[in-house]
């Protein structure tokens, strides 16, 4: 098994680029699904998480072919396939996105119920309610979720939940509304980038869809989608994280391909924390401040502050001076990352789904061992600013979300290296 071995205390400097998006990427790579002919998608990233889905693709009856340049081919070559396994479902949630498209491509759907995450509790109470409201009839049988609809007809769908709007449930819903009888109206759709992008492959493959980036959805069904040629949006999440690899370093780094629109509740956050981030055409300039301030920051669906950075943001006001207080309102247990980072001489006291950071001027570096992928993305950053080496296991878990970090992070003066046990 890997691990990286980190001697930190090295300021980054010099330039990053930014790969496509995981989290676009992987329900667009489903959608194929729903389309005839073939689809060349550019700028899908080299991670675990797409080689999973290319697999399970591959058992739906999708031929998923890499070539030279780097392109993903995708086509339908059997549809008679409908079951998506535990054994492929259980390694990777995101799986679930292939429960909209057969069951509007193929009138059925077997998809294994996901189990436990790191992360915390997440049901697809939404997804399922979505699939009936479109008119399938839906069961639970040994772990899988049954689904069968002859006719999917447009509806009007509210998808907002207890922790607020819902991702790939909206991508879901999306996805075989694009096919239905009918118009489907969403109400309290996700407005995140990554769905956005999606609405915007469908509809280059001649689907009719209105309002996304909103949290209203409207979509047209049509009888038909042919497989077109598209470019993934490049990844916000691993852009903020490379952000405050720089601050967290005393360092100063250009995100060639980073999208800061995508990141405005990010750069905010860093910016009152003394950061500066600016925009140089397609590239981000993100450089330390001379004093590192402390924030008060709770996550929220987009355009609110990314869970998915809440994590590597806790690693970098570990180092700020004074006290800050972060609230985790979308997952409110994904707090693996406060003891390993505690290990790592941080001050960080849980109480519910909060966590108080008393800023430190030094980390110390530490065995640490990675639960999840943001938390070991997290471990990373702080084991880049740590005093002496720290040692990050488990680091499968990054593989799943950033394309070669380590490498990435090396070209930019870190002394990080991968080996393995
Ligand atoms: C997506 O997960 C992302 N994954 C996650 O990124 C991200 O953390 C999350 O959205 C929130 O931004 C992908 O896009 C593949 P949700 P998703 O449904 O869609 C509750 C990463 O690190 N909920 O928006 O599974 C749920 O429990 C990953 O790249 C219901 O109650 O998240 C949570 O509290 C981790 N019922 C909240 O809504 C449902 O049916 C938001 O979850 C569905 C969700």
């Amino acid at each position: 098994m890997d691990y990286f071995l980190i001697d930190g205390g090295a300021k980054l400097a010099g330039s990053v680029t930014i790969g496509g998006a995981k989290n676009a990427a992987l329900p667009i790579m489903a959608a194929s699904i729903l389309t005839e002919g073939e689809t060349v998608l550019h700028g899908v990233p080299e991670l675990a998480d797409v080689n999973h889905l290319m697999q399970l693709l591959g058992q739906l009856g999708v031929s998923c072919r890499r070539e030279a340049d780097d392109s993903l081919h995708l086509r339908v070559e059997d549809d008679s396939q409908c079951h998506a396994e535990y054994d492929l479902v259980r390694k990777m949630r995101a799986s679930v996105c292939v429960m909209g498209p057969l069951l509007a491509r193929r009138r059925q759907a077997q998809v294994s119920m996901p189990g436990g995450c790191t992360i915390g509790y997440r049901p697809i109470d939404l997804h399922l309610k979505g699939m009936s409201s479109l008119g399938a009839e839906v069961q639970l049988i040994g772990g899988d979720v049954h689904l069968r609809a002859d006719t999917l007809r447009g509806a009007e769908i509210f998808l907002g939940g207890p922790f607020g709007s819902t991702v790939t449930g909206t991508a879901n819903v999306m996805m075989a509304a694009a096919l239905a009888k009918g118009t489907t109206v969403v109400e309290s759709a996700a407005c995140e980038p990554e769905i956005a992008d999606l609405a915007e492959f469908l509809n280059a493959c001649g689907a009719r869809i209105r309002g996304h980036g909103s949290p209203k959805l409207v979509i047209e069904g049509v009888e038909r989608l042919k497989g077109c040629r598209y470019t993934i949006i490049p990844d916000r999440i691993e852009a903020g994280t490379f952000m405050m690899a720089a601050a967290i370093t005393d360092g100063e780094l250009r995100l060639v391909n980073g999208r800061m629109d995508h990141l405005l509740a990010v750069v905010e956050v860093l910016r009152h924390c003394g950061v500066s981030v600016e925009r140089d055409g397609d590239t981000v300039v993100a450089a330390a401040g001379r004093k590192l301030m402390p924030a008060t920051v709770a996550t929220q669906p987009y355009p609110g502050y990314p869970t998915d950075l809440q994590a590597q943001l806790m690693a970098l006001l570990s180092r700020a001076a004074g006290n800050s207080v972060i609230t985790e309102k979308i997952f409110p247990d994904r707090f693996l990352h406060v003891a390993e980072l505690n290990r790592m001489g941080a001050r960080l006291r849980k109480e519910g789904a909060t966590v108080i950071v008393e800023g430190v001027a030094q980390l110390i570096g530490a065995p640490v061992m990675a639960s999840d992928l943001r938390a070991s993305a997290a471990m990373v950053l702080a084991g880049l600013a740590a005093k002496g080496q720290t040692r990050v296991s488990r680091v499968y878990h990054i593989d799943r979300g950033y394309e070669q970090i380590e490498a990435k992070l090396a070209a930019v003066g870190a002394a990080i290296r991968r080996l393995s046990e």
